[in-house]
């Protein structure tokens, strides 16, 4: 599995998202891929009518219906088409009771959960929660050229160890198909990443690379 995290990439933003999401889904049927996008909140409902493959939000707050000005409510980012969302991401860290609450919510309403980890200890530490999976994605390396896979490929080793690897995905720096392929033979489901896609001049190119690495 593949997640693009759009983030607030001015490529990826508003009508740019949506070409980004069409070249994930270009993608995702040239080559059979497992691949998925977690867009900004405000640009789920257009991605989600352009485009065929699973979107997920970048985060939901743990509020109900009512009373809850400016969050993010999980049963309107289930019912404008997202199926799931990422929680705890290193640029948007929860307490761990929120963090607790805002995985009951998601699955009230039917989201997937994508928790974000900086270690694989902490990782490990969010299973009594049972989210769907667990990202682990060491801080420094997040938006550099280094990847997780090359420079700390330990640390994937160590987490497919505690987290086990269906629930386990590794992410920071990773940008091409031997990264992948490298997250993967150590015992990663998939892979999370943003820049090396985001970033680039050609990202169909770059997807079609990254694909290659999951067989
Ligand atoms: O959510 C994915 C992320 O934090 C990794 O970012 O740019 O290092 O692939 P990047």
């Amino acid at each position: 599995m593949i997640i693009t995290n759009f983030k607030t990439y001015q490529s990826a933003t508003a009508e740019n998202a949506i070409n980004l999401a069409s070249i994930h889904q270009d993608v995702a049927k040239e080559t059979g891929a497992d691949i998925r996008i977690s867009v900004q909140a405000v640009d789920i409902s257009r991605v989600c009518e352009n485009v065929n493959i699973p979107v997920l939000a970048q985060h939901i707050d743990p509020v109900n219906f009512g009373s809850a000005t400016g969050h993010i409510l999980p049963e309107a980012v289930k019912a404008i088409g997202a199926e799931g969302t990422i929680l705890n991401h290193s640029e948007n860290r929860l307490e761990r009771e929120v963090l607790k609450k805002s995985i009951e919510r998601a699955k009230e309403v039917g989201l997937y959960v994508v928790v974000c980890a900086e270690t694989p200890e902490e990782g490990a530490s969010f299973l009594e929660f049972d989210p769907d999976y667990i990202a682990v994605e060491p801080p420094e390396l997040i938006g550099g050229d280094i990847s997780v896979s090359t420079s700390q490929p330990e640390i994937i080793e160590n987490a497919a160890k505690l987290i086990g690897s269906e629930k386990l995905l590794v992410g920071a720096g990773v940008k091409n198909g031997e990264d992948v392929r490298i997250c993967i033979k150590l015992g990663a489901k998939g892979v999370l990443l943003a820049s090396g896609v985001t970033k680039a001049e050609d990202p169909k190119a770059v997807l079609m690379d990254l694909a290659g690495g999951l067989v």
